[in-house]
């Protein structure tokens, strides 16, 4: 594949740290804020990147024939949008979109022109996760499922000093939820699709949701889902059956090992050390995709990303927590 990347903070920096890991790709461009371009230079030099951008659509016009999207959340719809109408495939980080309306659009627009579009979110491509999915059945009748995550932002100290950063400001479609939170929904949804019903009780200072609890209820049995940016406390992800137990000690970001014990005694272990971070997995298996013009499992995986969206969507109304995107006219 012929990567563009869009972006020159954390994420994308992430990503370059592993970028090697994919045998297929060349990474042709780079666009950043002007702002950024120094950073961006330094990148390029870096990585070995030929083109640097700071207009986005002269960065469209270059020869790569994907993007990676890198960007505050606010801006996933628009960039996407215009990089599928120049005919690329986009790679957009996660949370997908603000909204489940500008969510169907991309979705409805990459499908028209045959494009592959993806949410990055390492949840899903995890190994481990993999085999939670297989596992599932050996714990008998699902009763309850509880994940947690939290992480104590330093950005926090500064949104009490009444600073407001995009991770907090409901203008950039921030807040726990669409950060971190959302990864337990991956995590739930992924294993059991779209709930009968969605409630978010939400901690929420000047508009924005530090912190809060997802219910699904899935009419037999019922999942919680803890993210906080306000407070920390230790990870985990456990699924309780009526034949007995999985548990995953560590965030669902990351879904490394775990452990299945069964009510009578039978026990266990998950654990794939086939990847050194996080983010190799999902890239690989984009790249797998891209280059084998498998469009089905794609578009498999976008039908899960809209099912988080609508989630995603509910619960943020239900809770009051508006972003600008709310009340836009979408095509
Ligand atoms: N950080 C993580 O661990 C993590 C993990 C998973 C997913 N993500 C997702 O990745 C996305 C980015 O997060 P981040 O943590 O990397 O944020 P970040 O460090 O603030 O980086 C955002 C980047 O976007 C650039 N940018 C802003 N407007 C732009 C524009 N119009 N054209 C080109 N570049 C522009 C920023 O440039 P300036 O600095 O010049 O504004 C900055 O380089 C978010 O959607 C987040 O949810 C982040």
């Amino acid at each position: 594949m012929k990567l563009g990347i869009v972006g020159s903070g954390i994420i994308v920096k992430d990503f370059l740290s592993i970028a090697h890991h994919l045998k297929h790709t060349t990474i042709l461009s780079l666009c950043s804020t002007k702002r950024s371009e120094d950073d961006a230079r330094a990148l390029a030099k870096e990585y070995l990147i030929r083109h640097i951008f700071t207009d986005y659509v002269d960065f469209l016009k270059c020869e790569a024939d994907t993007v990676y999207l890198g960007l505050p959340n606010h801006l996933h719809f628009s960039y996407a949008y215009q990089a599928l109408l120049a005919g690329k495939n986009v790679i957009v980080e996660k949370p997908f979109t603000p909204t489940i309306e500008q969510a169907t659009i991309l979705s409805r627009t990459a499908r028209e022109k045959h494009l592959f579009l993806f949410e990055a979110v390492t949840t899903l491509y995890q190994p481990d996760y993999r085999r939670v999915k297989e596992l599932i059945p050996s714990l008998g009748s699902v009763r309850l499922v509880r994940c947690s995550y939290s992480q104590y932002s330093r950005r926090y100290d500064r949104f009490k000093n009444g600073e407001v950063l995009p991770a907090f400001d409901p203008a950039c479609a921030g807040g726990a939820l669409m950060d971190i939170n959302i990864y337990n929904l991956h995590y739930a949804a992924g294993l059991f699709g779209m709930p009968e019903s969605v409630h978010y009780f939400a901690n929420i200072e000047r508009g924005i949701d530090t912190s809060g609890v997802l219910l699904l209820d899935y009419g037999s049995f019922l999942c919680t889902l803890t993210g906080a940016k306000d407070c920390s406390a230790p990870n985990s992800c456990i699924i309780q059956g009526d034949k007995g137990y999985l548990i995953q000690d560590s965030p669902a970001n990351i879904c490394e090992g775990g452990r299945v014990i069964l009510n009578d005694g039978s026990k266990e272990t998950v654990a794939d050390h086939s990847y050194s971070h996080r983010m190799i997995s999902e890239f690989l298996e984009f790249e797998n995709m891209i280059l084998s013009g498998d469009l089905t499992t794609c578009y498999r995986y976008l039908d899960h990303t809209l099912c988080v969206c609508e989630i995603l969507t509910q619960a943020r109304r239900m809770a009051g927590i508006v972003f600008p995107e709310d009340g836009q006219e979408v095509q």
